[in-house]
Formats: C-alpha cells, sequence, structure tokens
C-alpha cells in the first residue's frame, strides 16, 4: 500500500466509449488454446525492442518494459523467496510455493497442462499470455498486414482494452475470484491483504501501451473514471459471490473471514473502536465495504432515482449478515447469502450500464462530493474504506485536472497538497485514526466545489 500512497497523485489519464460485449470471453488461464510462452513475444523485432518504434502501431518494447520494470514479471520469483517459503511451511505444502497450484495460480500463467505448449514455462510469472489470452492461433496472424483487433480476439486474444473484460482480468488475481483466492488461511500464513483500485493500479503498471489517437481509432474509448466505476462494482460482485459460494464462503464453522473487515478482528481489545455506522450492533462481525462505499457514491451520482434503494439493499445485507432481526418479523433475520446473491444481481445490472456510462466533469465531481458526504457521515471508519476513498478520490481528482476542471495549476496544487496530508493519515493501517482522516478529507470539498464556481 506505500508504494501505491506515494505513487498514485495526478497521473494522467486517457478517455472512451468500448463497444459493450454481447458474449463474455473466457479469461486467460481458462481458455481452449495453447500458451506458446512469453519467449515468442521477445524478440527486438517483435515486442522486445530497446525503446519505443515510431511509425509502429504499437511500441514494440512491451517486453522489454515488462521484464525489466513490471512486478509481474517477477511474480514467480517472489515464491522462491523466504516470504513464501514461510507461506508454504505454514500451509503445508510439501513441494513448496512454487510447485503450489494455490500460488501459481496467480503468480504465474498457470493454465493446465494440456494447454501449455513447449516453450511456455512457468518462471516467466505473469506473462503476456497471461493477460492478452493464449497465443497459439494469433501469434502468426496478429502481425499479418490488414489485420485487425477484432480478428485477433475472434482467434483468442482476450479483448484487455475492454473496461468490463479488464476489470475481471485485474480482479481475478488482485481481489479473487472463483478461479483463484487468497483466503484467511493463505493470510494468516503470512500473505499481504490484497488491496486493489483498478485505475490506479492500471496507472501504476508500467505503461507497455500507450492510449493515444491511434489507440483510439483501434480500440475506442477509454475513460479512467468509468474503470473505476466498473472497477468497484465488479469487487463488490466478487466478493458477494464469494460470500453467497459454499466452497469458498466457508471455513469450519465460520464463514471465510477474508470477506470481513479486517480490523473487525485484529485491533486490541482496550481500542473502543464500535460505531454505529452499519446499523450492526456492537459485538458483531461485519463485511469489508470498502467497495459497496465507493458503489454507493457511484449509484447515487449516476442513478439518483435508484440511489434509496440500493442503500437499502446493501444496508439489509450488512444486518442479516450480522444477524440483526428485522423489524417487524418476528424475530426472523433475512437469509444473508439470499441477499448476497440478490444484491449481486442487481450490481450486474449496474455494470451493464456503467459500461455505456459518460462521467461528465460535472459527475465526477458529484462523486467526489458524494464520497466527502459520507466521511462527514463517519462511513470511513474501516481501514479499507478509507483506503479506497483515498485511491478514488486521486483518481477522480486527477482525471479532473486532465480535463482542466480542477482550478488550473493552483487547484491542483492545492488539492495534491491536501492529497499528501490524507496520505499520511493512511501510512499505518493498525494506527489508522478514523477522525483524523475523516477531517482531512472534509478539508477538500471546499477545493473541489470552489473551482465549480
Ligand atoms: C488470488 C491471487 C493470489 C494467490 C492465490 C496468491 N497470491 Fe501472492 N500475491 C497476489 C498479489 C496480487 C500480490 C501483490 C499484492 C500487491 O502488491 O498489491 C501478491 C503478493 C505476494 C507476496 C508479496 C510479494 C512482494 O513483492 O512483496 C508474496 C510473498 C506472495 N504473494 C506469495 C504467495 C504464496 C506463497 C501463495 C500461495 C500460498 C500466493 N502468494 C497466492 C496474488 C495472489
Ligand atoms: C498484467 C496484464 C498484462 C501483461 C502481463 C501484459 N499486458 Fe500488454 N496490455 C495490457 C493492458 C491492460 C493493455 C491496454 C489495453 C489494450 O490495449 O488492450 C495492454 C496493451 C498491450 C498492447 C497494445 C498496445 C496498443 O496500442 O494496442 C500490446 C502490443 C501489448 N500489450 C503487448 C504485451 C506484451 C508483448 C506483453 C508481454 C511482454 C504484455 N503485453 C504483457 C495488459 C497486460
Ligand atoms: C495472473 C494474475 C494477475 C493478473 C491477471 C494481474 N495481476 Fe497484477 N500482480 C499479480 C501479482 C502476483 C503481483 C505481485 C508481483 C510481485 O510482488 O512481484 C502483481 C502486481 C501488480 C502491480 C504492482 C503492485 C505493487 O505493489 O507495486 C500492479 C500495479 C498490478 N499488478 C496491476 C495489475 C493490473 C492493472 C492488471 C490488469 C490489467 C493486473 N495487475 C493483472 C498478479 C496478476
Ligand atoms: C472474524 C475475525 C477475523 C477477521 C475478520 C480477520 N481475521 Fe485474521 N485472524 C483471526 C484469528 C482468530 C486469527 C488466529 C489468531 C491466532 O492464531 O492467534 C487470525 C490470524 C491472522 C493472521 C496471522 C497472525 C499470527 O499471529 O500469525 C494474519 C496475518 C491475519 N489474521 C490477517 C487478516 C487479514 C489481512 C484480514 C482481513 C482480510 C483478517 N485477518 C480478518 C480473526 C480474524
Amino acid at each position: 500500500m506505500k508504494r501505491i500512497l506515494s505513487a498514485c497523485l495526478m497521473l494522467a489519464c486517457g478517455l472512451v466509449l468500448a463497444a459493450s460485449s454481447s458474449t463474455s470471453p473466457v479469461l486467460p488461464n481458462a481458455s481452449p488454446h495453447q500458451s506458446v510462452g512469453t519467449v515468442n513475444c521477445a524478440s527486438s523485432t517483435c515486442h522486445g525492442a530497446v525503446a519505443p518504434w515510431t511509425g509502429s502501431n504499437v511500441q514494440q518494447n512491451e517486453y522489454t518494459t515488462w521484464s525489466r520494470l513490471d512486478k509481474h514479471a517477477k511474480a514467480y520469483a517472489v515464491l522462491l523467496n523466504a516470504q513464501s517459503r514461510s507461506i508454504a511451511a505454514k500451509l503445508g505444502l510439501k513441494n513448496g510455493a512454487e510447485n503450489a497450484p494455490e500460488c501459481l495460480d496467480c503468480h504465474a500463467h498457470n493454465p493446465p497442462p494440456a494447454q501449455r505448449g513447449e516453450r511456455h514455462m512457468l518462471s516467466d510469472g505473469v506473462g503476456c499470455e497471461a493477460c492478452h489470452g493464449p497465443a497459439d492461433k494469433w501469434i502468426r496472424s496478429h502481425t499479418a498486414p490488414g489485420a485487425t483487433h477484432a480478428d485477433n480476439v475472434a482467434k483468442g486474444m482476450y479483448p484487455t482494452e475492454k473496461p468490463v473484460e479488464q476489470a475481471k482480468l485485474c480482479l481475478s488475481c488482485h481481489v479473487g475470484d472463483n478461479s483463484r483466492f487468497v483466503s484467511h488461511r493463505i493470510m494468516g500464513a503470512g500473505h499481504p491483504r490484497l488491496s486493489f483500485e483498478l485505475d490506479t493500479f492500471a496507472q501504476l503498471a508500467p505503461a507497455h501501451y500507450k492510449i493515444d489517437d491511434d489507440w483510439h481509432k483501434r480500440k475506442g474509448d477509454y475513460d479512467s473514471v468509468r474503470l473505476w466505476a466498473i472497477g468497484q462494482a465488479l469487487a463488490s460482485r466478487n466478493q458477494l459471490d464469494a460470500l453467497a459460494d459454499p466452497k469458498r464462503g466457508r471455513d469450519g464453522l465460520f464463514p471465510e473471514l477474508a470477506l470481513f473487515d479486517c480490523h473487525a478482528c485484529h485491533h486490541p481489545m482496550s481500542e473502543r473502536k464500535w460505531t454505529p455506522r452499519l446499523g450492526v450492533g456492537p459485538g458483531r462481525m461485519r463485511l469489508n465495504d470498502s467497495n459497496l462505499l465507493m458503489l454507493r457514491a457511484i449509484v447515487r451520482a449516476t442513478d439518483p432515482a435508484g440511489a434509496n434503494a440500493f442503500s437499502a439493499q446493501v444496508a439489509q445485507l450488512h444486518q442479516a449478515v450480522a444477524g440483526n432481526t428485522a423489524s417487524g418479523t418476528a424475530g426472523r433475520s433475512a437469509d444473508p447469502l439470499a441477499l448476497a446473491s440478490a444484491l449481486s444481481a442487481t450490481i450486474q445490472r449496474y455494470i451493464d450500464k456503467l459500461e455505456q456510462q459518460r462521467f461528465t466533469p460535472l459527475m465526477q465531481r458529484a462523486v467526489l462530493l458524494g464520497l466527502i458526504d459520507e466521511a462527514r457521515r463517519q462511513q470511513f471508519s474501516d481501514y479499507a474504506g478509507a483506503e479506497q476513498a483515498y485511491m478514488a478520490i486521486s483518481s477522480l481528482s486527477s482525471s479532473l485536472a486532465k480535463q482542466g476542471a480542477l482550478g488550473g495549476a493552483a487547484g491542483v496544487a492545492e488539492m495534491n497538497r491536501k492529497l499528501a496530508a490524507l496520505r499520511v493519515s493512511l501510512a499505518n493501517e493498525d494506527a489508522f485514526k478514523p477522525d483524523v482522516f475523516a477531517s482531512g478529507l472534509q478539508g477538500l470539498s471546499r477545493t473541489i466545489s470552489l473551482q465549480a464556481n
């Protein structure tokens, strides 16, 4: 998180409308096609140039950028380090982390053996085909004169340019889905807590592509705020689906603890932290609602008429999870898993809408002010929510700045100063002080509102 926090101020972002997909392509790890191996992309006349080419649609130094700068290239090597050895020992993985599917599924491109070509190597980590899809059907044809992106996609290239597909891809490893997951057992053995925001991470990964006019012509429009919004909606869905899934959602007598707020349990007993914010009484577990909180602000700005119903559905879930009895239902609480599934379906409808949503500067400002209002209503008392709020605000304000809607250089400088102060309050999650964070956040509202006039 520290790395993320120091890197995500006022980054450049681009804009667009990707055509919505009719059928959802399968993720690269579940593709029926063969993976040929990263080495096939690495030649200096393919993607292994030392510097970007001019006069080419793409940079052609993608491999060089990835292998030298991108942490995905080191994802497998991580499994050989002391931390991974310790995790593997605690989990009783006899052949080490580097041979365990529980680890390889995210730290490498790990398709079933039948889908691995001769030159496919797990030690390439998260290589080209882990994101762009197995290449055996398109590796030769994708450079042929006249080959279009649609041709490539038809042959198994994964459509990374589409916001929903990109979100599914990144979240499958960074949040977890039904193909891979970091459980509380794995975290208990020493795996870091996963913390992710799609737009921030997309900006943070060393860019091996350039969203320019040529990209827009081939791939459509790009809107970083929409990417953020879709990331939040999909992360919420992944969490609810995990909760409702009998395999992932349970661990012995308990639900899967990784789906709950870590600091609901992990804090000293002498520290009194309970707040009534979710309508959940003291001494109960609460879901990690960091993504749902962001989504609520998104729904308020994009669908004001549906906002109350959405908030009510979320509130109902929280209460059912905690076993609160709804007033008037004679001591019986609603089934939390059924509510989780219903909310997941509602969110899918929002995802379909968000795919087409244009976030005007006015709407971006409304989302920002909505988030600040949540601070006034003490909604960021959990670290994970505060962390998401910070990344959201940073991402939204950098988008506004790019569109000249943050009051020119002076407005941007003031925003940067205030964001830097906010960041300090997030530096140590074990020492997080919600009121300090909330007042820092409220201090932003003047900067944002001033620029509206
Ligand atoms: C659901 C995907 C997923 C699974 C499963 C998974 N990891 Fe990870 N792991 C990640 C991600 C994503 C990160 C990077 C977190 C970040 O920096 O935001 C990470 C980070 C790590 C780190 C810290 C790396 C660093 O650079 O500091 C170690 C060590 C690690 N994982 C080991 C393991 C081991 C061992 C296993 C198997 C027991 C495992 N992981 C399973 C996704 C996963
Ligand atoms: C972690 C996921 C990930 C990995 C790993 C990855 N890419 Fe990408 N790549 C993306 C995303 C996201 C985009 C931007 C969306 C798009 O253009 O489809 C992209 C875009 C590209 C583009 C298109 C640029 C354009 O203008 O159309 C090329 C070419 C490319 N990547 C090549 C590679 C090569 C070669 C490798 C391996 C050395 C690689 N990528 C590894 C995610 C990844
Ligand atoms: C196959 C699993 C997988 C996929 C898909 C994936 N990642 Fe990752 N990502 C990882 C792992 C594992 C790490 C940690 C590597 C390490 O610590 O060396 C990581 C690290 C990162 C980091 C570095 C984080 C840090 O702490 O510095 C960024 C940024 C990132 N990923 C962004 C993305 C984005 C954006 C996408 C989608 C375009 C994506 N990732 C897709 C597995 C994945
Ligand atoms: C419902 C309560 C609860 C929640 C929620 C919870 N944990 Fe835990 N956690 C525990 C318990 C109980 C243990 C075992 C403690 C022990 O062995 O002393 C534990 C152990 C751990 C450990 C190992 C500590 C050690 O002593 O070795 C880590 C790390 C950890 N949890 C991280 C997390 C993270 C990260 C989250 C959020 C994603 C989380 N926990 C959510 C209850 C919880």
